[in-house]
């Protein structure tokens, strides 16, 4: 994607001590960064405010991790906002969450065509709330047309759940004699997923310390370079983002071969 490094350069600017984007090659920037953002409840408990708070903290985080993510060129941003199984959670929760993913959207839509940021789902939204489920559909058909960075929302996403779905549509046509089972190869598996088209991330970053991976894109991210930190979602900023961004480059990624360094 293109880059204004000018802009790039200011946005920048003014950098705590131990990270700078000079620590970063511009010209080895992952293409696809996905993010489960971890933490909002303790963070907002640390505090002795409701959860909720948390959340809507969480959303300033995800706005500036948008907008670094379009000044650092990458193509496509991907986060977890919701699981299969955060639906456990109590009603008020998750009554809160699916009205603040409304909120939020209708607000940050004028962001998202300023910077010309393509939206896309991952999950299955027909399942959520009217109210949300209506503003996502808007939000899909507002920015159909944007060719900037795509910006993928799991919400309503379990992988568990994506993969059988897959393995359901490949099913169904080989039984309406449409595919051959020998036809069934990675790519077409790929292509039945909620990522279809889209490249496997080369950095994923949890925050808050969790290391797992609570159902989040079990296929896709196969070779994924994974960073963890310490650091609250609510808390999270473009500087650790900077942080992920060197450990990645700092990686020997292999794909099951031999270093070449
Ligand atoms: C992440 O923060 C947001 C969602 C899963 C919706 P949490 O709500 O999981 O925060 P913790 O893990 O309880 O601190
Ligand atoms: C993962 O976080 C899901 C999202 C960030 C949306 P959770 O907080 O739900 O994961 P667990 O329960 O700690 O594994
Ligand atoms: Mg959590």
């Amino acid at each position: 994607m293109i880059r204004d490094e000018a802009k790039l350069r200011a946005y920048y600017a003014n950098p705590p001590e131990d990270v700078c984007l000079e620590d970063i090659d511009l010209d080895r920037v992952p293409r696809h960064v996905s993010f489960i953002m971890d933490g909002n409840g303790r963070w907002a408990q640390a505090k002795g405010l409701p959860r909720s708070s948390g959340h809507a903290a969480g959303v300033d985080s995800l706005r500036e991790v948008v907008t670094t993510s379009v000044r650092l060129g990458i193509d496509v941003l991907s986060a977890y906002a919701f699981s299969t199984e955060n639906w456990r959670r109590s009603q008020e929760e998750v009554g809160l969450l699916m009205h603040l993913f409304a909120t939020t959207l209708v607000h940050e839509l004028p962001l998202f065509h300023q910077e010309n940021v393509r939206l896309q789902f991952l999950g299955d939204i027909s399942e959520l709330p009217a109210e949300t489920r209506e503003v996502f559909l808007r939000g899909l058909s507002e920015t159909a047309d944007h060719d900037g960075m795509t910006f993928a929302l799991a919400v309503n996403y379990g992988s568990r759940a994506e993969l059988v779905r897959a393995a359901r549509s490949i099913a169904r046509d080989v039984g309406a004699g449409t595919l051959g089972a020998d036809q069934i190869d990675e790519d077409l598996f790929a292509s039945r997923l909620y990522t279809q088209g889209l490249p496997d991330p080369e950095l994923l970053v949890r925050t808050s310390g969790e290391l797992r991976l609570s159902n989040y894109l079990l296929w896709q991210l196969a070779y994924t370079e994974i960073f963890v930190t310490d650091v609250l979602w609510p808390d999270f900023t473009k500087w650790d983002y900077l942080r992920a961004i060197r450990a990645y480059q700092g990686r020997d990624r292999r794909f099951g071969g031999v270093s070449t360094a």
